[in-house]
């Protein structure tokens, strides 16, 4: 399957889908193209790299239909049929999560769902749990909102900071987003009543 990457800054999970699938453990999936909206990103060094072509659109002062639509264009053109959001900080519109209903994943910092949005560590110490993690999820037209796929958690301590936490949870995000990738593009995700089943071999 043809997979796109959407990234709006430092792509460390761009990275980890490129290192899975150099390893050989992503087979069905093939790393496309990257498209990212901030130009300074740094997952657009990382495409260069591995030369996977990226494409830059800009955000800044755009309407979101507008943007979405560029996006939609270079899909189609690239016949994209799933797309990975590593670290896209920017909502889909309802339009575009249609489009591409049930092919869409995101990797989010916590146990969803708690603590949707974009600042997940920062609420997460607030709340003083004592637990966190990330979620990989499909997207649907809500904010974090979509069938959960696979979840993975660290312990929170008294004296976690935002930083400490990210720190921790981050090795566990490059574990499990490029599994959760190799389970859609094996065909072994299957969603019913919003709930997501995982196919044995
Ligand atoms: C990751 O921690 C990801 O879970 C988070 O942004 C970071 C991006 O890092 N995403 C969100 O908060 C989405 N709401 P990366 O650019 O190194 O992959």
């Amino acid at each position: 399957m043809e997979v796109a990457v959407l990234a709006s800054g430092r792509g460390s999970n761009f990275q980890s889908i490129i290192d899975a699938s150099s390893r050989g453990e992503i087979p069905n999936a093939n790393i496309k193209l990257l498209i990212v909206n901030e130009k300074n990103a740094y997952a657009i060094e990382r495409a260069k790299k591995h030369n996977i072509p990226h494409y830059l659109i800009e955000s800044k002062n755009k309407k979101r239909s507008d943007f979405d639509l560029e996006m939609l264009e270079i899909l189609h053109e690239n016949r994209i049929d799933i797309i990975v959001l590593a670290g896209f900080m920017r909502i889909l519109s309802t339009h575009f999560v249609n489009k591409y209903k049930n092919k869409i994943i995101n990797i989010h910092p916590s146990l969803l769902p708690l603590f949707p949005g974009a600042h997940a560590h920062r609420e997460t110490i607030k709340a003083g749990v004592s637990e966190s993690g990330c979620t990989v999820h499909f997207v649907d037209d809500g904010v974090d909102t979509g069938p959960i796929i696979i979840q993975k958690s660290v312990p929170v301590n008294r004296n976690d900071t935002e930083e400490t936490l990210a720190n921790k949870i981050l090795p566990l995000e490059h574990q499990i987003f490029p599994k959760a990738l190799d389970l859609l593009t094996s065909r072994k995700l299957k969603i019913n009543k919003g709930k997501v089943t995982i196919e044995a071999d």
